[in-house]
């Protein structure tokens, strides 16, 4: 069977590196992929996944048997309804579907239908009623953009300003653009641990997959701005069978059948970004497809056929796999290596050297997200996420070891990332935080503020 997986990321070459494992995959296609994706023998096809006419007649001209669609964007404006309605068989939500992440005021409103945890929120169309909202709160809030704004959407704010400014940002000035910032959702913010938990969803099927933890912020110790991802492991400790129970019963199955119920049946991967508060487990968002990087680590794991398993999905025949699905007993941890500057501004086109090296360590996978292969055939960087060092190991530990020995055989100019993915399953302490300078007795503070003046 043909195939084609639509996306460029290291969630897509995940995808195609494991869809090729199966006895039945004929040729493997990748729009537009990346240098990974090319290395791994899919074909990478230039086509934007906007240019749906392309695609429709790619897939028939290729006698595509399977689309998978990597991303949320071509799922929100619809990519799996047309290719349907063209006749092919689609891995994916459909558009009304796909707004369980499309619109965070959609998805609120669902769980405050279908009775799901969640915290506590208001949906917003002025700013005026906003600020009133806000200034009200006896704590601290999350603003959100409505629309999708490339995972940048989501303020979590520390004080009443800060949510001041974001409800300014959002919706006067429009900074996460005029759709995205129409409506806003301002909600409780929540203390925790945060698991990603995913399942795949067809019909009434839910079947989980082993829960990740993955890791939002750029630096060490849970510091900086957010980015897509720095690294990720599985399965994640913290989600005990008991607590993947609970999510199953109080998340996904009201879910699914509030969705099935109103005639927009979600088919696909379902993600539930929980947080462990101390008082339960709430819901943060849901996405409507694969994690990245939750992927990689995922499915290094996953024993049984990919593709079987997506077509299932697609066929509405997944009820087929449960309790079948089988995984390595191996844990697994991806380190992510990012351009110099992400998630601010980077620049791209530097070489990269020792991915041969560190996918020649034993239980080591590589996987690229923004690389392509420049006109002189190097492999140079092409995005603010790099590659994906991911490894397997006896233990947690030593899947750790193992993908940071990988890392240090990597080079590019510029490239940072994490060192502590999977330590907080470990159990090792963060990084101390900066040491804070002694106060300094009164009469040398500067009014307003209790550093000495310096000129
Ligand atoms: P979202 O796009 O809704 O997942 O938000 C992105 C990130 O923002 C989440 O992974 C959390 O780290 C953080 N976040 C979202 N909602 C909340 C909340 N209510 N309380 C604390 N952090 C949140
Ligand atoms: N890793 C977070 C996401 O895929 O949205």
């Amino acid at each position: 069977m043909n195939l084609l997986v639509i996306g460029k990321g290291g969630r897509e070459h995940a995808l195609v590196w494991k869809l090729r494992q199966s006895p039945r995959a004929g040729k493997v296609f990748c729009a537009p992929g990346n240098a990974g994706t090319a290395a791994e023998g899919a074909t990478n096809v230039a086509i934007d996944h906007t240019e749906t006419d392309k695609l429709n007649r790619f897939c028939a001209r290729e006698q595509i048997g399977l689309v998978v669609i990597g991303p949320e964007d071509p799922l929100a404006a619809g990519l799996a309804d047309y290719l349907r309605d063209k006749g092919f068989r689609v891995f994916g939500p459909s558009k009304e579907a796909a707004r369980i992440e499309g619109s965070k005021v959609f998805a609120k409103e669902l769980m405050r239908h279908a009775d799901v945890p969640t915290a506590d929120f208001q949906v917003f169309d002025h700013p005026g009623p906003a600020r009133t909202y806000v200034e009200t709160r006896d704590y601290p809030v999350v603003v959100k953009a409505d629309g999708l704004a490339a995972g940048k959407g989501v303020v979590v704010c520390k004080d009443n300003t800060e949510a001041m400014q974001a409800v300014r940002r959002i919706m006067t000035e429009e900074e996460f653009g005029r759709t995205a910032g129409r409506k806003i959702v301002i909600e409780k913010k929540l203390d925790g641990e945060e698991l990603s938990v995913l399942a795949l969803v067809s019909g009434r099927t839910i079947l989980p997959l082993p829960a990740c933890q993955d890791h939002k912020a750029v630096n060490d110790g849970d510091k900086g701005p957010n980015t897509g991802g720095m690294g990720a492991y599985c399965p994640a400790p913290a989600a005990t069978p008991k607590l993947m129970a609970e999510f199953e019963r109080d998340v996904f199955v009201p879910v699914v059948h509030a969705m099935k119920r109103a005639r927009y049946p979600f088919q696909g991967v379902l993600y539930a970004g929980m947080m462990l508060t101390n008082q339960g487990s709430r819901v943060l968002e849901f996405n409507a497809r694969f994690g990245d990087p939750e992927t990689q680590p995922v499915l290094m794991r996953l024993k049984t056929d990919l593709l079987d398993l997506l077509e299932a999905v697609a066929d509405e025949r997944l009820h087929e796999f449960e309790n079948k699905v089988e995984w390595d007993p191996r844990p697994a941890v991806c380190v992510v290596l990012c351009s110099g500057g992400y998630p601010g501004k980077y620049d791209n086109g530097k070489e990269i050297t020792g991915v041969a090296e560190a996918d020649a360590l034993p239980g080591v996978k590589v996987f690229h997200a923004g690389t392509k292969t420049d006109d002189k055939g190097r492999v140079v960087t092409d995005g603010g996420r790099v590659l994906g060092v991911t490894a397997l190991g006896s233990d947690l530990a030593a899947a750790k070891a193992r993908a940071y020995e990988a890392v240090k055989l990597i080079r590019f100019a510029g490239m940072h990332y994490r060192t502590d993915i999977a330590d907080k399953a470990l159990k090792v302490k963060p990084v101390a935080a900066p040491v804070e300078p002694p106060k300094l007795p009164a009469k040398f503070r500067r009014p307003g503020g209790d550093k000495p003046a310096t000129s």
